[in-house]
């Protein structure tokens, strides 16, 4: 079976946070998808393993942002190579809420949108959120980055937490 078959799927990069009480989290995800219009419905897939797959879990929403190309390597690092355990990932940058208390950062973003999370799928190493979109917001006409623009001009790599990670 050749893997890299799965690397001709097209997805773009989103950052997904959470805040519960005093706790949040956000990483990166490529994993953020539409899945529903009536109700407006997406999907966010979470590693178990990464501090905001629990926040998320326990405070019921969640705030996705598209990413845009405006994004450098020290952007995506600081919310997709680094956990909310260990840092701030909100320090030093401009920081908003959703209409439910999520945190997000303008900077880079399309688009936020505030998501109350209706249904939960256990699939194996990744939790499946299903969110019902409460608030949408248009942030920025940048272009919104691809996966494939992240490898191909960032040069980026792929965590060990991501879904389409493949060990070598
Ligand atoms: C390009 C890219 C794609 C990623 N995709 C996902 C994903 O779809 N799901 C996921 O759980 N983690 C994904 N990750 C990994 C998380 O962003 C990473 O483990 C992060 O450090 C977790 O932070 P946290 O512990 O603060 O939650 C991705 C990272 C990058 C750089």
């Amino acid at each position: 079976m050749d893997t890299k078959a799965l690397f001709k799927f097209s997805s773009g990069l989103y950052v997904v946070s959470a805040k519960d009480g005093d706790d949040y989290g956000a990483c990166v995800i490529n994993t953020g998808l539409q899945l529903t219009s009536e109700p407006l419905q997406v999907q966010v897939v979470v590693n178990k393993q990464n501090h905001t797959e629990g926040v998320i879990e326990r405070a019921g929403h969640f705030a996705l942002c598209a990413i845009t190309e405006e994004a450098d390597m020290p952007y995506i690092g600081r919310f997709g190579f680094r956990t909310s355990t260990a840092f701030d990932k909100f320090a030093g940058i401009e920081c908003a809420e959703t209409v439910l208390g999520d945190p997000y950062t303008p900077a880079c973003a399309a688009c936020v949108i505030a998501c109350k999370v209706v249904q939960t799928l256990d699939v194996g190493t990744h939790m499946i959120f299903v969110g019902e979109v409460k608030d949408a917001e248009v942030l920025s006409d940048a272009a919104p980055m691809t996966y494939a623009y992240y490898h191909s001009t960032l040069k980026g790599k792929t965590p060990p937490k991501a879904s389409s990670y493949v060990a070598e």
